[in-house]
């Protein structure tokens, strides 16, 4: 791809002379998150910071590879094993060990085998895969994703064939849950239609129920006989902890509520390139989890083939070996508290400054991203006059703050905003 960005500068532009198959195709527009990074990588500003990406940074900036990766690699390299082709749902060992981190350890369901889990390409391949299920197996075909939500949310569930649509979730004036809002929607929603619930961390907003509230929007999803849908890319990254993050799964699942859950590793394992990811489906009974496990598989088939091995490998050997799982909990704590610290000082630094507005919000959101509540104005403002980058909407990835940089960010950040 890049030799061939290359070679077309360096050629003049002319015609093949065969058939013009492609001459009306319109330029795409860029990825709205990837774009941003796109654009701090031009900026020659040495002062620039890229808050646009949702992937870990350690507090000089870089990239973090966890020491149980690390460690898992090493014995995977000296177990010489072979690279034959994987199955359909992938790795044999993983599967299980991916539904024991969002069921629970003891989990009634799995003890019953009434959950079929897979092995997907990442958080998003499970989405995907999970949606072409839905749309294939569950009557209504529309499913109502909360407003804002992951931009890629919405291509990923239209590309399954399913027709969306929101529901209330942020309030703009509290820049917290939407309460009311949400409640009111979910109980207008047609019966045995599709919710989209982020699991924890909600992206982009931060901003997460309570336990209560939870239980309140479990009461009206059984009432309305909604198909709850979750998206579990940030387990242990809200909070530091892997079960007080399943909280939500696993409260609905004690309801009697046969849910569906893409989980992601990406972020909590820093296996992001690597693209381990999980779908688990939770039926009625052992019998009906085998025959939804079939139809997952003809799914997964002609779309993927099947996953890839390395990484379900290394997470697999993390989660298996109590000493591995163990330094790879203290380095997900570690991480969770990293992050907290960076919100603590970026509302000290703007308080420092000398902001009158009110920030609380950056310390009473979780998980990566913070959603300063800043217009689109300010946004543009912050790119142009600081080299600060950020997606448009406002959001902040707080993994992208270190210590160096946090008082550049407050001091940019009340500068646009006073
Ligand atoms: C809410 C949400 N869901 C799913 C994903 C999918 O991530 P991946 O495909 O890298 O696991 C992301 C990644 O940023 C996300 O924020």
């Amino acid at each position: 791809m890049f030799m061939l960005e290359l070679f077309s500068r360096a050629m003049p532009q002319v015609s093949s002379g065969g058939p013009p198959w492609f001459q009306t195709v319109p330029t795409a527009p860029v990825d709205p998150i990837l774009g941003v990074t796109e654009a701090f990588k031009k900026d020659a500003n040495p002062k620039k910071i890229n808050l646009g990406v949702g992937a870990y940074r350690d507090d000089q900036g870089k990239p973090f590879v966890l020491r149980s990766v690390r460690e898992a690699e090493q014995q995977l390299v000296a177990a010489q094993l072979d690279k034959e082709y994987s199955t359909i749902t992938g790795v044999p060992e993983f599967s299980p060990l991916a539904a024991k981190l969002v069921f629970g350890e003891d989990s009634r369901v799995i003890h019953e085998r009434r959950v079929f889990t897979t092995q997907t390409i990442s958080g998003t391949g499970a989405l995907r895969v999970g949606g072409q299920f839905v749309e294939k197996f569950v009557p209504s075909k529309t499913l109502y994703y909360p407003t804002p939500t992951w931009a890629n949310h919405l291509p990923v569930f239209r590309n399954s064939g399913l027709t969306i649509q929101p529901y209330r979730y942020y309030c703009k004036s509290t820049l917290g849950f939407d309460e009311r809002g949400a409640l009111e929607d979910i109980s207008k929603m047609p019966e045995g239609s599709i919710i989209l619930l982020h699991a924890c961390a909600h992206n982009p907003t931060g901003v997460d129920p309570s336990k209560e509230q939870w239980k309140e929007i479990c009461s009206i999803i059984k009432q309305r006989k909604l198909f709850p849908f979750f998206d579990m890319a940030y387990q242990g990254f809200a909070t530091g902890d892997i079960d007080e993050d399943a909280f939500a799964v696993r409260y609905f699942v004690e309801q009697g509520h046969n849910v569906l859950v893409a989980q992601s590793f990406a972020k909590n394992m820093g296996l992001y390139g690597e693209r381990v990811g999980a779908l688990s489906i939770v039926c009625d009974s052992a019998e009906e989890a085998e025959r939804v496990g079939s139809q997952v598989k003809i799914i997964i088939r002609p779309m993927i083939s099947m996953p890839p091995l390395h990484g379900a490998r290394i997470a697999s050997k993390i989660l298996a070996t109590p000493s591995l799982r163990q330094s790879w909990l203290e380095d997900l704590k570690m991480m969770a508290d990293r992050i907290k610290a960076m919100r603590v000082a970026l509302k000290e630094g703007l308080k420092k400054e000398g902001s009158t507005r009110d920030w609380e919000h950056i310390t009473n959101q979780i998980g990566m991203f913070c959603f300063t509540g800043i217009s689109q104005e300010q946004v543009q403002k912050l790119i142009k006059e600081h080299s600060i980058y950020l997606t448009n909407d406002g959001r902040i990835s707080i993994s992208g703050i270190t210590t160096s940089n946090v008082e550049y960010l407050a001091k940019a950040l009340h500068e646009v905003t006073k």
